[in-house]
């Protein structure tokens, strides 16, 4: 059986969940928090260790001021709404990517690091204005003076995902099978699941079904 460590989402399909109901997308940003609760829940279950979730891609600033700005405020109350039972729970927060927000939401962001920076018990990364392309040019400027030779291990400390091992599985809903520039370095060798429902339709039950399913995987890497 294979053991997870680290667990990676890209939530899609909010915006077409909020208008399939006849409402808005950002109705279905508002809901898919919901989701996000119930996976912190089952990770948590499950005894893994870390969970990076895809918030918002360095991308995602191409759409509308007003979603954007709901993004960022719904992020907010999550954040000021939960953080002291996140604490409680022993749950450690970190952003990865650039916090380029306001001088508000980057203060809100730096609190709930340093806050929950002691907590073992599941660390999540919120991936916020991240890309992987962004994130690999950061590593390589702040290696660019080295005077010996790169190593692999150089990459891997300066990655915005230090001290995070590289997730065993992915999972993309919303019936999409893209990457969308998310942790390209890191998932070399994870499993992918694309998954079909929109994200505020997924369950416990489809969470769950995915981690058996990647359990009894059988894992080569590059071996027989
Ligand atoms: C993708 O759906 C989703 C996002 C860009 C935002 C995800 C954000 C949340 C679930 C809320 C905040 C998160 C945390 C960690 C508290 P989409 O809008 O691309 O959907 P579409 O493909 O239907 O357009």
């Amino acid at each position: 059986m294979n053991q997870i460590k680290h667990v990676a989402i890209i939530m899609d399909g909010n915006g077409r969940w909020g208008i399939k109901q006849g409402k808005t997308r950002n109705f279905g940003h508002e809901k898919g928090i919901k989701t996000v609760e119930m996976i912190i829940k089952e990770t948590i279950k499950k005894k893994i260790k870390f969970l990076t979730l895809f918030a918002f891609s360095t991308e995602n600033w191409k759409r509308p001021q007003g979603e954007r700005n709901f993004l960022f405020k719904l992020l907010e109350f999550y954040i000021k709404d939960k953080l002291d039972s996140l604490n409680k729970e022993k749950i450690k927060i970190k952003i990865i990517g650039q916090k380029i927000f306001t001088n508000k939401l980057n203060s809100l962001l730096n609190y709930a690091e340093y806050k929950t920076r002691k907590n073992k018990k599941l660390q999540i990364n919120i991936a916020l204005n991240y890309g992987s392309k962004n994130e690999l040019l950061h590593a390589f400027n702040k290696l660019k003076n080295k005077k010996k030779k790169i190593t692999i291990r150089d990459i891997k400390k300066n990655l915005f995902t230090k001290n995070t091992p590289d997730p065993e599985l992915l999972i993309r809903t919303g019936n999409t099978k893209r990457l969308s520039n998310f942790l390209l370095w890191q998932i070399a060798y994870s499993e992918i699941f694309f998954e079909k429902k929109l994200w505020p339709d997924f369950t416990a039950h489809d969470y769950n079904k995915i981690l058996s399913k990647f359990r009894k995987t059988k894992r080569n890497f590059g071996n027989i």
